[in-house]
Formats: C-alpha cells, structure tokens, sequence
C-alpha cells in the first residue's frame, strides 16, 4: 500500500519547537547571569554589613524562584530572593515583619533612595528602575534549622508555610539531572503556555510551581522527554487522565505512607519538603476544571499539529497553543 504522506514527520518538529524556545522562551543565558551578578551585589553588600553587626537580625540572603532553577522565562520581571530572619528578633505577623525588614534593608542599603524599598505583600521589593529587574525579597523566619527551613508567607495563601528553599531547589536539580537539557526546557515551555492561557482564559490559575511539581511527578514515572511532542503528551495526558484529582505527594524528603488524611481542597500538590503544605490550596474545583479542559484542549491542538499536512496549518496549530509570537 502506498502512502500519500509521508505521517511520520509533523511540518512543525521538536527542532522548530526548540528553535522557537531559544529565540522567544527561554531567558538568555547572558541576561541571567547579568541578573544572578545584580543580586551577587546585594548579597555581598549584606554579608559584609553583618559582618560589622552580626546581631542585626538577619541570617542570609539567597536567590530562589526561577531564576535560582534555571527555569526562567525571557518574560521574567523581578528576582526573587528570600532573606532568612532571625525568628527570635524579627515580628511574626506578616504586616509588621516587612516594614521590619524593609526598615533593615534601607539600612543596609543606605546608597539606594529609600523609596525605592518599599513593601509589596509578601515581599519587600528593592526597585532598579532602569539600571536591572526589581528585586522581591520575601522573608523567611529562620530558627536555625540545619536544612534552612523556615516559615514563609507566598502570594497567594494567607497562611505561612514551613518549607525549605534550598530543598526545593536541590528537588528540581535532581529532576533536572535525571533529565539532562529537558526537563528544565520543557518546564519553561510549559510555564510559556500557561501564560498564554492565563491571558485567554479566565479561572486558569496553573502557578509555575504546580507546573514544576507536576512535571516532576510525570518525569519520575519515566516519561520521554527527549522529544517535545512526548514531553508536552506526557503533561497533559496526566492531567487528562487525573483530572487532578489524583494526590501528587514525593518521596524525596518525606514517606509517602505517612501522608496527612486528604483535606478539604480539590487538588492537592503536596510540596515535596513538608507534606503537610499543598501548594495547590488555592485552587477551587472550578479552577481544577478549567486546567483540565485546557489540557484536554492542548492535547487535541497537539494531535492535529502533528498531522497537518501544510507547515502553515501546524504553525496556526502552535500558535494556539503558545501565542502569536511562535513561528516555525
Ligand atoms: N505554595 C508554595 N509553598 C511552598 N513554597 C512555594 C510555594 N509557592 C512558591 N514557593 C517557593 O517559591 C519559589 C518561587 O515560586 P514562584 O511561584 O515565583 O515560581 P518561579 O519558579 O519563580 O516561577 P516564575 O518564573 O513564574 O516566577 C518556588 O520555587 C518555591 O521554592
Ligand atoms: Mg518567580
């Protein structure tokens, strides 16, 4: 039997979709380290600082978020940073802790205008206006725990949770690891994609982190990465196939069979150091429906890019899923 076409190449290949990453995705890897050095000077500048007042009530400064892991989009508009602070010196309510904290921070920074720290719930934001990205330092009350754990308050709970950065990040280097040049790629693609539906779709509320811990579970249960098109499936079957609903908890740092009983939220992605935080809380069952259906939606997308049979329908086919700026 002959074949009209030849099915098993799309028009849009995993080395287009590469192509597009380099050029519109992912954040060159010289703006990252112009913008690690930025945050290199306020971390020396501190250390110094507390080295002439070591009782100041601030431990240390540490580069955490995206672009800490090397998940960074080119889209990035501020550093995160977490400032670990002493818990026996420093208030515990959230409000008071940062004006606290932004107090200390003017200090140490006595040559930046002090207008330019100023306080953004949960953070303290240092302002480089023209010069670099805004700095958001989120503080960490710190007890002097071995593996830097510590309450933190985020965006979008109202609770602090316990839970250690430097866990974290050395949670993704080991996915990252296991998967050398992928994982860490497809996540950036993935967070590209969110964000595109983020702007189309009201109710998506996928945060980059459920994103990674997502990624990480379906990375862990051997999925192909090496290949977009397989990378991407793999995301979104599982959540096809979940609808979410299935917990998402690791092993890395705690047992599995010593887990809290499920509570009221309809996701739960435990956080991989503290079980007992789930990073999903925030979700309504009406934002767990809207994830799914849009990647429900991002599979059928997928399966039709990759059976056009004109380049020019699996581009139109992309930029459905990634936006206007994706080209092949
Ligand atoms: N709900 C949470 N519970 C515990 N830690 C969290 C939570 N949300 C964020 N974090 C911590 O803060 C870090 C940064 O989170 P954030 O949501 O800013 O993602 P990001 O990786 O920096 O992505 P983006 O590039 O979108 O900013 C995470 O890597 C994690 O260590
Ligand atoms: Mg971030």
């Amino acid at each position: 039997m002959s074949t009209l076409f030849d099915f098993s190449t799309p028009e849009v290949t995993h080395d287009h979709v590469q192509d597009f990453a380099d050029a519109k995705v992912n954040l060159p890897t010289d703006t990252a380290k112009v913008y690690r050095a930025q945050v290199r000077t306020l971390r020396d500048r501190l250390e110094t600082y507390l080295g002439e007042s070591p009782d100041f009530g601030l431990k240390k400064m540490l580069l955490s978020g995206s672009l800490a892991k090397r998940t960074a989009l080119k889209t990035l508009n501020d550093i995160d940073v977490a400032v670990y602070v002493a818990s026996d010196q420093a208030p515990h309510k959230l409000g008071e802790l940062l004006t606290w904290l932004a107090d200390r921070l003017r200090k140490t920074y006595h040559q930046i205008a002090p207008e330019n720290i100023y306080i953004d719930e949960p953070c303290v934001v240092i302002s480089f206006k023209g010069t670099g990205l805004d700095v958001e330092i989120t503080p960490i009350l710190y007890d002097g725990d071995p593996d830097w754990r510590g309450y933190l308050w985020t965006r979008y709970g109202q609770d602090r949770v316990l839970t250690s950065i430097p866990m974290h990040l050395d949670f993704i280097k080991r996915r990252k690891d296991a998967n050398p040049g992928t994982f860490a790629q497809v996540v950036r693609i993935l967070k590209w994609w969110a964000k595109q539906r983020r702007a189309d779709t009201s109710g998506f509320e996928l945060k980059s982190f459920m994103i990674e811990l997502i990624m990480a579970k379906v990375a862990d249960g051997g999925a192909n990465l090496d290949d977009h098109y397989a990378g991407l499936e793999s995301f979104f079957l599982y959540i096809q196939r979940t609808a979410l609903r299935e917990r998402i908890a690791f092993a890395d740092n705690y047992a599995l069979s010593g887990l809290p009983a499920r509570g009221p939220s309809p996701v739960e992605i435990l956080d991989p150091v503290t079980s007992d935080n789930n990073v999903a809380a925030t979700l309504t069952d009406g934002n767990r429906q809207t994830i799914v259906n849009s990647a429900i939606e991002a599979l059928d997308i997928l399966s039709w890019a990759k059976s056009c049979q004109t380049k020019q329908d699996a581009v139109t086919a992309w930029k459905d899923l990634m936006g206007p700026t994706f080209n092949a």
